[in-house]
């Protein structure tokens, strides 16, 4: 099945949202295939949104990230990346509707709580890049009165 990687940013964590953010995805059905909470070195956030690097914000971005603890996580499940981004919401918090993650914790786009993998693809790279180890194999019992298949 699908994976996505999802990292819940400083604020999140220093907010206290780290349990409502799991429950989110835990409840609607999707799987976790890895967590761990970390301090990141500027070089590994660089590396993480290298895509970035030449925006203006890059740097303010970068110390963002490097400010307090993440959590690291990988969620899998049927079109967790595309569905991972409805439930955190737009980058922009008062483009984010109400009921995201964005939408009902965050005012600044600097201070957005939460990153989600944006394809599959990049997805992948993620997941690469935070869990060299590999993740961990598992499916629910209650995986028939989730999915059909
Ligand atoms: P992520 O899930 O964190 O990757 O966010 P995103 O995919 O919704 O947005 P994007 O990848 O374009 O930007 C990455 C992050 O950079 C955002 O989540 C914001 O934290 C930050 N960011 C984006 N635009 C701005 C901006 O205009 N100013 C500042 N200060 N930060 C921004
Ligand atoms: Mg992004």
């Amino acid at each position: 099945m699908e994976q996505t990687f999802i990292m819940i940013k400083p604020d999140g964590v220093q907010r206290g949202l780290i349990g409502d953010i799991i429950c989110r995805f835990e409840k609607k059905g999707f799987y976790l295939k890895a967590m761990k909470f970390m301090n990141v070195e500027k070089s590994f956030a660089q590396k993480h949104y290298a895509d970035l690097s030449a925006l203006p914000f890059f740097p303010k971005l970068v110390d963002y990230i490097i400010s307090g603890p993440v959590v690291a996580m990988v969620w899998e499940g049927k079109d967790v990346v595309l569905t991972g981004r409805r439930i955190i919401g737009a980058t922009r918090p008062w483009e984010a509707a109400p009921g995201t993650i964005r939408g009902d914790y965050a005012v600044e786009v600097s201070r957005n709580v939460i990153h989600g993998s944006d394809s599959v693809e990049n997805g992948q790279k993620e997941i690469a890049l935070w869990f060299p180890g590999g993740l961990a194999e598992w499916k629910s019992n209650l995986h028939p009165w989730i999915y059909e298949n």
